[in-house]
């Protein structure tokens, strides 16, 4: 089958950072459904993979952590799915990525695709929404149409996990959504998502939010420049607040969050597939629920930019693109 992968950990501007190769069409074990690829998105942690986690000698490692396909086969203990179905999904980090023709995927971690979606919308969607919904819900505790006279601040709105959070706490909770943005075309997207009030990540986050009448919030959702914005948002949070990160800050110092008695909470969407957790089954459920909610148009893609079909050459522009931290919604590659 055709796959995209990388030997080396490479700069995306070196020639091999990624390359086209043939890859043996993989066999889908117990649990697994084996997927025909029509569409993936590429994530952060695509480029992070390719240039910090080494490649045993000998293999070409196929990235690519959100799809959206076909179930062309089930194993013998799959029980969610049949042949045909459309499906999307984020994967697993310990197993091999969307970059290729087909993939297996543990069931238990896939979604029925959203039916009023094409193929590249509902590929957008998958790795975000599991973070966000997680660190909605999950991690800052948030319930269901609660939230009621609280405020959730979004770091870096615009983004692929910020596009979702701004919808998921808009049409969910009762939050008052404050995200940040800096530039005009970034700041316009978090509004049209439904977000109360955007202000500027470039400046200071303190004197804006005073201005906004909202000097200190509930809830922050830090997703990017963790480590730069840390000390601004331990201000900025309300005594016994909670925020959750879900970047690689190198050091941040929780001792800001004493005084407070204030709440810090890890999401990794990777941690339930890696660690098998016993309610692993919650990404495929949340996914399924997800897609009742775009076909109800209560959520919509967060689909930013088309880069052609899935190949090395177009992987290798949505990776740069991806690294500048300038994407609006997710970048998506369709077809072989
Ligand atoms: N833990 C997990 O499970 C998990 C899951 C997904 C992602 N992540 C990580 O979370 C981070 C965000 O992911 P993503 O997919 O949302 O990224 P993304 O789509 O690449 O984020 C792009 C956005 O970042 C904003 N941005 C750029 N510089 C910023 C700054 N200094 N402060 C605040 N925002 C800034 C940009 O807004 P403007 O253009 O308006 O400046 C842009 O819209 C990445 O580090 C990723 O690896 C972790």
């Amino acid at each position: 089958m055709k796959a995209v992968g990388h030997r080396a950990n490479l700069p995306i501007t070196d020639p091999n950072a990624l390359v086209d190769f043939d890859a043996p069409k993989p066999a889908p074990d117990a649990r697994d459904l084996l997927v025909k690829i029509a569409a993936v998105a590429v994530n952060p942690v695509d480029w992070k993979v390719r240039l910090k986690f080494p490649v045993p000698a000998g293999e070409t490692r196929i990235l690519g952590w959100d799809a959206c396909g076909t179930v062309e086969a089930v194993g013998a203990s799959a029980r969610r799915f049949k042949p045909g179905d459309q499906v999307y999904y984020a994967g697993a980090l310990v197993r091999p990525g969307s970059n290729a023709e087909y993939q297996t995927v543990d069931e238990r971690i896939v979604g029925h695709k959203p039916k009023s979606l094409s193929n590249a919308e509902a590929a957008a969607l998958p790795l975000t929404t599991i973070t966000a919904w997680e660190l909605l819900f999950d991690r800052l505790g948030m319930a269901r149409d609660g939230g009621k006279g609280q405020s959730l601040l979004i770091i870096g709105g615009a983004g692929g996990v910020g596009s979702i959070l701004i919808q998921l706490a808009r049409q969910l909770t009762a939050l008052d959504i404050i995200a940040t943005a800096s530039r005009p075309e970034t700041s316009a997207w978090c509004r049209s998502l439904g977000a109360h009030q955007v202000i500027d990540h470039a400046k200071p986050l303190g004197d804006q939010l005073k201005a906004l009448g909202t000097p200190q919030v509930d809830c922050i959702a830090a997703l990017t420049e963790t480590e730069t914005h840390f000390p601004a948002l331990a201000e900025a949070l309300k005594p016994q607040g909670r925020i959750a990160v879900i970047d690689d800050p190198k050091a941040i110092d929780v001792n800001l969050l004493k005084r407070k008695s204030a709440s810090l909470h890890w999401e990794f969407m990777f941690t339930r597939s890696m660690f098998e957790t016993a309610d692993i089954a919650q990404q495929g459920a949340l996914l399924d629920e997800v897609a009742a909610l775009v076909d109800a148009g209560r959520l919509r893609t967060t689909l930013g930019e088309r880069y052609g079909a899935i190949n090395a050459a177009n992987l290798k522009r949505a990776h740069a693109f991806i690294e500048s931290g300038k994407a609006k919604g997710k970048v998506v590659l369709e077809g072989f």
